[in-house]
């Protein structure tokens, strides 16, 4: 059966590469993609700012979209050493990554923030990836669902669409840390996020929106991870920072 999103593999660099990296990483993942004839997903990579211009030309053309892995809700002003969305749509981005639970903890992000970052990225028609995912705690109180769904609602932006919203499930400890929840247990999670959206945005759209997982996904468990039936991609950090494995992961979307 024919699968009822087209997957999106996206790749959180995070605060790794310098310049000759990232452009060698891009390199890399163009000469892959170049091989493959109608490939049967989207890739985003999601470098450091600091190289995303680099990136961006190592990667036009090739059919990989370019993402950024913050940005402002602000369009421009007093914020010494933030960034934009329209400065990342200068870019060339159409992916912008919010509320990654990196940021939640290292910088206090609220779901109030992780909202405004989300409507700034759509005001600009780019895409956000919008994160959310609860801790071991509140998985082991018994509690993920309702973190989930307290999440979903206070972090999604006010116009979303299947068009320019995407949401990742990362359970925070299964991020870098090779522990990933049973295939069940995501699945679990997923149906929820699906039925959410539904009340949200209505069936057709929530039907057609896709929702990622990430945490420790690799090569030896993405083909299990994405053929969950709501699984419709994968955000994935360590894993993408060797061309080798991120298109491994993304070869097992069948
Ligand atoms: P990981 O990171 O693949 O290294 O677990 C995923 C993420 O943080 O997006």
């Amino acid at each position: 059966m024919p699968r009822p999103r087209r997957p999106l593999i996206a790749g959180n660099w995070k605060m790794n590469g310098l310049l000759s990296d990232g452009v060698t990483l891009a390199g890399e993942l163009v000469a892959l993609m170049k091989g493959r004839l109608n490939p049967a997903f989207d890739m985003v990579v999601c470098p450091p700012f600091t190289v995303i211009a680099d990136v961006g030309k190592a990667i036009a053309g090739s059919g990989i979209a370019l993402g950024a892995q913050d940005c402002h809700a602000a369009e421009k002003g007093a914020h010494t050493g933030d960034i934009s969305a329209v400065m990342l749509a200068d870019l060339g981005c159409r992916f912008v990554i919010v509320g990654h639970s990196e940021r939640r903890t290292n910088h206090g992000e609220t779901d109030a923030i992780v909202k405004a970052k989300a409507e700034a990225v759509v005001s600009r028609r780019l895409t956000a990836i919008v994160c959310i995912g609860e801790t071991e705690a509140e998985r082991d109180a018994g509690n993920t669902l309702d973190v989930v769904k307290a999440q979903l609602a206070g972090s999604l932006p006010g116009k979303a669409s299947a068009a320019n919203v995407v949401v990742a499930y990362e359970p925070v400890w299964a991020i870098g840390t090779g522990r990933t929840p049973s295939d069940d247990e995501v699945q679990e999670v997923h149906a929820l996020i699906r039925a959410r959206l539904a009340d949200a945005l209505g069936a057709e759209e929530a039907a057609r929106l896709r929702v990622l997982y990430g945490g420790s996904m690799k090569p030896d468990n993405a083909h299990a991870l994405l053929a969950l039936p709501d699984v419709d991609g994968g955000l994935i950090g360590g894993a993408s920072l060797k061309s080798r494995d991120f298109w491994a992961i993304a070869e097992s979307c069948l």
